[in-house]
């Protein structure tokens, strides 16, 4: 009960999606605990009140209603209800060319891709961390690039898998602001545990804000960014504005804007920056990035502390 509020809840809803999935939840939840009641006092009447034989036509008129015909209504207007929830759930208009805010999310063995495309404006890459402005409807299109992953933020909505080979589309709509927990949820490699991002759903004008500092390039002229270079840092991640352009890794143009580090396995600080370059399979077992462990600390500390001020 105590995991019901936090960051990574279904029951603390932030979204058109989870209010629903949290309503039918509770009425579920309510009418089993009520119906659970009666079929209690019931035995406890049989056994304590009535204890004497029902005639063979009050015990058959009781199995005929409260075992068949009760049960049978209840569970038909259940199945309607949740049915009627569907298109909510999963809208039809959601499609890669609507005029929505469009987010493509791509799995990666253990990190997510980013690119918000919004309707007027050139794509912004980014990593690890979802931002959507609340109020508005947001078209997700979910691809994988080696096994399945699974894309879910429990506050706002259901899930839905990303297959490699093909684009899952679906919308999701938050309704208050709020910073949620978003889990992988389809086992993935030895590290799919440590495989989160952070979604940020924030009033319309802070995202705008936002997003506009997002596609900007990185502000530069920091020591660290030579040793960045000079160990070919940059032919694995992009930092936009400068020559590092490698696509293989995530990009770092704003990574000390993120929450976290290395998609939810780290707090974003300068020592756990320094201590992912050196062993990042210690942290993320199965990572791709090799160990950068070998590296003079000073140089390791520069790194870190250039990537550390990339906001
Ligand atoms: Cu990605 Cu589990």
């Amino acid at each position: 009960m105590a995991g019901c509020s936090d960051a990574q809840s279904v029951l603390n809803p932030h979204g058109a999606e989870a209010e629903s999935i949290a309503l039918l939840f509770w009425i579920t939840a309510i009418g089993g605990a009520l119906i659970w009641l009666a079929v209690v006092g019931a035995l406890i009447y049989a056994g304590r009140r009535h204890r004497k034989p029902y005639s063979q036509a009050s015990a058959a008129r009781l199995v005929l209603w409260a075992g068949a015909v009760v049960p049978s209504i209840l569970l038909a207007v259940l199945l309607g209800y949740a049915l009627a929830l569907i298109p909510d759930l999963r809208p039809l208009a959601a499609s890669a060319d609507d005029d929505r805010l469009h987010i493509e999310v791509i799995g990666e063995q253990f990190w997510w891709r980013v690119i918000y495309h919004p309707p007027d404006g050139q794509p912004v890459v980014s990593a690890n961390e979802v931002r959507l402005p609340v109020g508005e409807r947001v078209t997700f299109s979910l691809k994988s690039t080696d096994v399945i992953h699974s894309f879910w933020i429990p506050p706002l909505g259901g899930k839905m898998d990303m297959i490699p080979g093909r684009t899952n589309t679906f919308s999701l709509k938050a309704t208050k602001a709020g910073i949620f927990r978003s889990p992988c949820t389809e086992f993935c490699g030895p590290s799919h545990a440590l495989m989160a991002f952070t979604a940020v759903a924030m009033k319309p004008g802070r995202f705008d804000r936002w997003l506009a500092n997002e596609g900007k390039e990185a502000v530069n002229g920091k020591p660290g960014l030579k040793p960045f270079l000079a160990n070919g840092c940059g032919a694995c991640h992009a930092i936009r504005g400068t020559e590092a352009d490698g696509a293989v890794g995530p990009d770092l143009t704003h990574l000390a804007s993120r929450k976290t580090l290395a998609a939810g396995s780290l707090p974003n600080t300068e020592d756990a920056i320094a201590r992912f370059i050196a062993e990042p399979d210690e942290v993320k077992p199965g990572v791709r990035m090799p160990a950068f462990g070998m590296l003079p600390q000073d140089e390791i500390d520069a790194i870190a502390a250039y990537l550390a001020r990339l906001e």
